[in-house]
Formats: C-alpha cells, sequence, structure tokens
C-alpha cells in the first residue's frame, strides 16, 4: 500500500460505499495507522482479539490526545454522564452496571415484546397510501424501534415526536468527530431529555409498576442512598443508563431496516427467494447484519503498549475495530461481499463482542424480524428509486438518510 495513502473516515465516496476501501486495508495494510494516530483493523480475527483483550479500555479518558484535543472541556456535565454510561466504562465499574441494566433487561421481557412490536409494524405500515412512494426511513424504520423502546420504558406513544428530536441531537454522543454546534445542541437536548426522564421517573416512584422502569428503580440507590448504595445504580447512573439505552436502541436498529432492505432490493434473485421461504427471515437478518451492518466502528483505548501484526500499538493509542471490514473478511466468510439469505451460523461483529457485547442483540433480532416479515408481505412488489438514497453524514454509524420507496402496492 503507498505510504501516503491513509483512511480517510470523511470521504463522502467511503461514507456511500466503504467496502472496496475496507478491502484493500485488509488485504495490504490491516493494521493501519490514520492520519489522526489512530489504529484501523479490519480483519475479523484482529478485531475480535481487540474486543476480547483485557488491555483495552473502553473510556476515551484513557487516550493520550484526550486532554489536547479538550474534547469535552466545554460541556464537563457532558463529560461527566459520558463517563457513567456503562457502554463507555471499564471493568469493574462495567460489571456493576451491566449486571444492573441486564437484571432488569431479561431475555423473557424480550421475549414478551413481540406482540407490541408486531402491532406497532402493523399500525405504521397501514398508514401507508396505496401505490405512493415513501420515504422508508421516516415513514417506518425511524418510527418503529423509537416507538418500541419508548414502550419498553414506557413512555407515552404521543411524546415519540419530542424523543426522535433529542435522539437525533445526541446521535454525535457515539461519533469520533463531533463540532462544537453538534456539542451545544447536544447539551440542551440532555438537559431536555433528562428533564423529561426525572419527570417520568418521579412517577413511577409515585405509581410503582411492573415494567423497565420499575425493575430499574428497585435497583437504584434513589436520590436520598444510605448504606449499600454503591451495589446499587446512583440517580445519574439511572438517568445517564436509560438515555444510554434509549438511544442506542433506536438509531442502531432503524438503520439496519434500511440498510438491510436496501441490500435486499439490489439482489433481486435473493428477494425472490426470501419471498418465497418468508421462514428464512431470522436467518437473512443475521446476513444483512453482516452485510451492512449500522456500526461500523466501535473504540478501544490500549492501556499498554503491545504489537498487532508487527505494528507498535502504544499505550494511549486508539484502536478502531472496523466492524464492517470484519464483516466482509473472506477468511472468516466464503464470498463475502455477495448478500446470501440462506448463509447460516453468521457469526457477524456487528454487535460487537467480548464484554461490551450488545445488550440489546436481542430485542433488535427480534424487531428486525418482525420489519421484514411485515414489509416483504405487505408489499408484493417494491423498488427503490435509486436517485433518491442518500447516506448519513456519520462516520461510527452507518445508515440511510433518505431512502425513497416506489412501484409498490
Ligand atoms: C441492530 C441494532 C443494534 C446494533 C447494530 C447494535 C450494536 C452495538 C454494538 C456494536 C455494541 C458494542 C459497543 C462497543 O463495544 O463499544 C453495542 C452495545 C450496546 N448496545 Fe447495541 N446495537 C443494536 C441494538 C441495541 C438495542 C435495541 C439496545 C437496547 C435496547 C442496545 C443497547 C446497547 C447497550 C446498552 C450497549 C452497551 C453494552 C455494554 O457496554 O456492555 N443496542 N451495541
Amino acid at each position: 500500500m503507498n505510504a501516503e495513502w491513509t483512511l480517510n473516515l470523511l470521504d463522502p465516496e467511503f461514507r456511500r460505499d466503504p467496502y472496496p476501501t475496507l478491502a484493500r486495508l485488509r488485504a495490504e495494510d490491516p493494521v493501519h495507522r490514520t492520519r489522526w494516530g489512530a489504529w484501523a483493523v479490519t480483519r475479523y480475527d484482529d478485531v475480535m482479539q481487540i474486543l476480547r483483550d483485557k488491555r483495552m479500555s473502553r473510556d476515551m479518558r484513557n487516550w493520550s490526545g484526550f486532554e489536547r484535543k479538550g474534547t469535552w472541556k466545554e460541556h464537563p456535565e457532558l463529560a461527566h454522564f459520558a463517563s457513567l454510561y456503562m457502554m463507555n466504562t471499564d471493568p469493574p465499574n462495567h460489571g456493576r452496571l451491566r449486571g444492573l441494566m441486564a437484571h432488569a433487561f431479561t431475555p423473557a421481557s424480550v421475549r414478551a415484546m413481540r406482540g407490541v412490536v408486531e402491532s406497532i409494524a402493523d399500525g405504521l405500515i397501514a398508514e401507508l397510501r396505496d401505490g405512493e412512494p415513501f420515504e422508508l426511513m421516516s415513514a417506518f424504520a425511524l418510527p418503529l424501534p423509537l416507538a418500541v423502546i419508548g414502550r419498553l420504558f414506557d413512555f407515552p406513544y404521543e411524546d415519540c415526536p419530542k424523543l426522535r428530536r433529542w435522539s437525533a441531537a445526541f446521535a454525535p454522543f457515539v461519533e469520533m468527530t463531533v463540532t462544537k454546534a453538534q456539542k451545544d445542541e447536544m447539551r440542551a437536548a440532555v438537559q431536555e431529555f433528562f428533564g423529561y426522564l426525572k419527570y417520568r421517573i418521579a412517577a413511577h416512584r409515585r405509581n410503582p409498576g411492573e415494567g423497565l422502569v420499575d425493575r430499574l428503580l428497585a435497583v437504584s440507590a434513589g436520590a436520598d442512598a444510605g448504606a449499600g448504595a454503591e451495589e446499587k445504580l446512583s440517580e445519574d447512573e439511572l438517568l445517564m443508563n436509560v438515555a444510554g439505552m434509549f438511544f442506542a436502541g433506536h438509531e442502531t436498529t432503524a438503520n439496519s431496516i434500511g440498510n438491510g432492505l436496501h441490500a435486499l432490493l439490489r439482489a433481486p434473485s435473493e428477494l425472490l427467494r426470501l419471498r418465497a421461504h418468508p421462514e428464512w427471515v431470522p436467518n437473512a437478518v443475521q446476513e444483512f447484519l453482516r452485510f451492512d451492518g449500522s456500526s461500523n466502528i466501535v473504540i478501544r483505548v490500549a492501556m499498554e503498549g503491545f504489537e498487532l501484526r508487527g505494528k507498535p500499538i502504544a499505550k494511549g493509542d486508539v484502536v478502531m475495530c472496523m466492524l464492517g471490514a470484519a464483516n466482509r473478511d473472506p477468511a472468516q466468510f466464503d464470498d463475502p461481499d455477495r448478500l446470501d439469505v440462506t448463509r447460516t451460523g453468521v457469526q457477524h461483529a456487528t454487535y460487537g463482542g467480548g464484554r461490551h457485547f450488545c445488550i440489546g442483540a436481542q430485542l433488535a433480532n427480534m424487531e428486525l424480524e418482525v420489519a421484514f416479515e411485515r414489509l416483504l408481505k405487505r408489499f408484493p412488489r417494491l423498488e427503490v428509486d435509486s436517485l433518491q438514497v442518500e447516506w448519513l453524514d456519520r462516520v461510527n454509524l452507518r445508515g440511510l438518510n433518505r431512502f425513497v420507496m416506489t412501484g409498490w402496492g
């Protein structure tokens, strides 16, 4: 690989189709140093090794450039809340937070949500008018997971538009490149959203039920916490982790619907096969997640120096695990650039790996299964207006900003 060449995550062409560049990196420079000093790791085995490596931290405050770049200096309260979110923590704190959240977020409660997810999906599809073009993201892909996660937290359905607004402002929180204007907007959204959450939580305290918020309250120390409170969720931890889960569970799932349908419509033979065998949808969903997942990059910081494929990773260096690249690694998947809805046993990297493996994977899988079952059933013909496909201007998340469907009904 040309020594001058470096990966540019902001290149519009890379955003539109990152896979040729990722393939080149994976083959020629699998542990690649980018222009701003971070390492981009692209082979499946290396990505999984980094995600499972106990020497790697998820806490960006360990990054050697953290102070110098002043990442959150102007908003210390955002930095404070960010540090409480389980996704940004290391052991032992991570284990405590994840244990408390998982305790409230059981597989049985996810299974019990299926009927709710189906009725929300049906309701959204019923609003589409026969034969008229529609924009998939705003009409279906975004409102579905938003309403589902809202239901999980017992937020009233009519609050969805403002939740969506806060969520959009909050989205750059997980991005590596955040502008000052985005941070200001995020700060305002966080304040409003946390005010809303406090109000909702107070209502649950007055009137306890059996939902997720009630189960989280049962493991929370409350504002007037006394002895033994360190084992529980503090008030700020409760707020941040509810907010974090709300955001983590919404846009990733929406983008997976968009990316999956986009991939399927561009592979007509696979679309035909799936229509003929709707029972393959759960399998196909895993293939969609592999083929064009919505989580492009997850980051770690090295807590000590080591070598990876002969490259010197220093203490404090950022390592970007390029999940999309790992998912197309020919050493892991046969013919990886081909969408194959019958591919079985797909161990994709889209939900990450190691201790931070997505806690919502089961819920997301179920939502995606319902979404694809419903879309394929309701629309015997479905075509994409290729001129009206627009990718999001994002680095860590991959998804469509605009995705117009025509020729259906
Ligand atoms: C298709 C949809 C989804 C994708 C692609 C996705 C992807 C991911 C990835 C890659 C991670 C690991 C991050 C890291 O290692 O740094 C993660 C963690 C996480 N996800 Fe998801 N996710 C999805 C849906 C959800 C849903 C529905 C929820 C909640 C209801 C959720 C909540 C979380 C949380 C709280 C974490 C942090 C876990 C931890 O730090 O232990 N995600 N997700």
